[in-house]
């Protein structure tokens, strides 16, 4: 059986970039440290952080003192003032990416455009985002939510970082025909699309597929969705102990990828897992 890894695979630039500073803030920034929600959707990691004393909180009360570390999704500035109200240490690890996002968000608002954001509603870096743009934006998660949107406006449009490029085509479609002027700022992030992209032409190429990375992690599931819609076997793990041999009895080729928010340790696990499978 060959083992394949995809061309682009695990930590993408934000997330490696969160956990450069978390590390650093565990040897120079006032403790205890706390990162607001988990500084990555992989719970590996955050244990292992949890071990260095790193401990994610749900909300600014669960931190008394120290230093919270703002992850790589970002959040509404006012949490942020509020923790330094509090005298915490407020280290923001936003991704360069997202913040992109945010003040483009804010710009258009300036600028006096009705703002659409393509994204998810509940997810916190759509939450940040509208926080940017004073809480005025509609946020679009399919086009027919845009069904009753108003005529004859001037629409700024900006999109969730790790959104699909033909949900911003789709909705722009929709925003042309009706509305006086569309500026767009397409902030989808090249690092999603890249691993996207590979996970797809792998899958296409092998037997089975093993996606690894947390449950809790979309754009682990993400990738997952991906490969089970080309008919491929597709197993998502957390771990290596998850494999089971039995998966590949009838495969000759099995392809490997990893969301932006899994380390290459356990990427290399799951590789060396199967490559001793193969051998046995
Ligand atoms: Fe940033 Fe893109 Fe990763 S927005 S956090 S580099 S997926």
């Amino acid at each position: 059986m060959k083992v394949v890894v995809a061309k682009d695979a695990g930590y993408c630039y934000g997330v490696e970039r969160a956990l450069r500073i978390t590390l650093k803030a565990t040897k120079e920034s006032p403790k205890p440290i706390f990162t607001l929600g988990p500084i990555i959707h992989n719970p590996q990691v955050v244990e292992s952080l949890k071990a260095r004393g790193v401990v994610p909180v749900h909300s600014i009360g669960e931190a008394e003192n120290g230093t919270i570390i703002i992850r790589s999704h970002g959040i509404d500035p006012k949490i942020a003032q509020e923790a330094k109200k509090k005298g915490l240490r407020v280290i923001d690890a936003t991704c360069p990416i997202v913040k992109k996002a945010q003040h483009c968000a804010q710009q258009l608002i300036e600028e006096g455009y009705d703002l659409v954001i393509v994204g998810e509603r509940k997810h916190p870096e759509v939450e940040g985002i509208v926080a940017y743009a004073r809480n005025h934006a509609l946020i679009v998660e399919q086009p027919s939510d845009l069904d009753n949107f108003p005529h004859n406006k001037r629409v700024g449009v900006i999109v969730q970082t790790t959104q699909p490029f033909e949900k911003l085509l789709l909705v722009v479609s929709k925003l042309l025909p009706i509305s006086k002027e569309v500026k767009i700022f397409n902030t989808i992030c090249d690092a999603t699309t890249a691993r996207q992209e590979a996970a797809r032409k792998l899958s296409k190429e092998v037997d089975v597929m093993v996606v690894v990375g947390g449950k809790n992690s979309a754009n682990t599931t993400r990738l997952a969705e991906i490969c089970r819609a080309e008919n491929t076997t597709t197993y998502h793990v957390e771990t290596a102990e998850e494999i089971d041999p039995k998966w590949f009895s009838n495969s000759a080729t099995v392809g490997v990828t990893a969301g932006a928010s899994t380390p290459d340790w356990l990427l290399e696990e799951v590789v060396k897992r199967l490559e001793k499978i193969n051998s046995s």
